[in-house]
């Protein structure tokens, strides 16, 4: 196995892997360390299954189950996996103006997955099933580099800082009304989460994105301003790394220290289908928060 360098700053891809047999310890061992390196790890191959995802996934830690669907409710692929895809129940195109479209929409803001979820988030890993012929990258940042980079005066300011993180709050920049938002706020608490993490190593990180809303302690326009203006600093073209999709990737990138987003391609005319398994640090294999029954089925994508 040989593992490349994508970008500068981080991401990387691993030659060499096969997903369609059980991953054995040194496929584990060379991914966790590649992980810990470069943050965002592609391994490129054929379109696997969605139980050999799974696997995969589970080698990892527990998952992170999709807390929006009943286990048995009809679904286009196995249950554990999160759609993130533009198609609905039957493999057709959504429409552009379904809650469902513009649940999407929102995932094209700088984001760690789950982060309003109080759990302890690891890792998600997106398969490209169907990806579009052009366009439609995913894009990611590395928090450690950001925070390396920020002044120190603001370093100094950010160092104690809590945000507050809502799903809620994301969808709505993303488009939703504030009726549906109400509902996810229900539905939803969200979680409180520190402005700087410190990895294992010491390091640390920036941790923002788009479904931080509020500092602790702070007057909600005055940390609303300073979510954007660390979330701008985040966004600068030189930091980031833009995948382009290849069918059969398997993109895995690390919540806890990255930011990634979608962006736009051809909503109406491609298909993109992309499957994502999330894994924690450790504890039970479970969906966040309660059963949120407030949520219409169709808001399917909580990213
Ligand atoms: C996700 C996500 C972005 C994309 O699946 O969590 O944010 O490019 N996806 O689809
Ligand atoms: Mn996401």
């Amino acid at each position: 196995m040989e593992v490349r360098k994508l970008h500068p700053i981080f991401a990387a891809e691993l030659i060499g892997a096969d997903l369609t047999v059980a991953p054995d310890q040194a496929l584990i061992d060379t991914v966790e360390a590649a992980m810990a390196e470069h943050l965002v790890l592609c391994i490129r191959g054929p379109v696997i299954s969605d139980e050999e995802h799974l696997r995969f996934a589970r080698a990892f830690g527990p998952l992170e189950l999709p807390g929006l669907f009943k286990p048995d409710a009809p679904r286009r692929m196995a249950y554990g996996l999160y759609d993130a895809s533009n198609l609905d129940i039957n493999g057709e195109i959504v429409d552009r103006e379904s809650l469902r479209a513009k649940f999407a929409k929102g995932n094209e803001l700088f984001h760690a997955d789950s982060s309003f979820n109080d759990m302890p988030s690891k890792w998600s890993m997106l398969r490209g099933v169907i990806v579009p012929p052009e366009r439609g990258d995913t894009q990611f940042v590395d928090l450690r580099h950001v925070y390396d980079e920020l002044p120190q005066a603001m370093k100094d300011r950010i160092e104690n800082l809590v945000a507050e993180h809502s799903y809620a709050a994301s969808r709505i920049r993303g488009g939703v009304s504030p009726e549906e938002a109400e509902r996810l706020r229900a539905a939803m608490p969200g979680a409180l989460q520190p402005l700087v993490r410190v990895g294992p190593t010491g390091r640390k990180s920036l941790f923002v994105g788009s479904h931080a809303f509020r500092i602790e302690g702070m007057p909600d326009a005055e940390g609303r301003a300073l979510i954007d203006e660390l979330l701008a600093f985040a966004s600068q073209d030189k930091f980031i790394y833009s995948h382009k999709w290849q069918l059969g990737d398997m993109v895995i990138w690390d919540n806890r220290y990255a930011l990634h987003r979608g962006t736009e391609f051809d909503y109406e005319r491609y298909k993109r289908d992309l499957r994502r398994a999330n894994v924690n640090e450790y504890g039970e294999e479970r969906a966040a928060g309660p059963l949120p029954s407030a949520i219409t089925s169709d808001a399917k994508t909580a990213a």
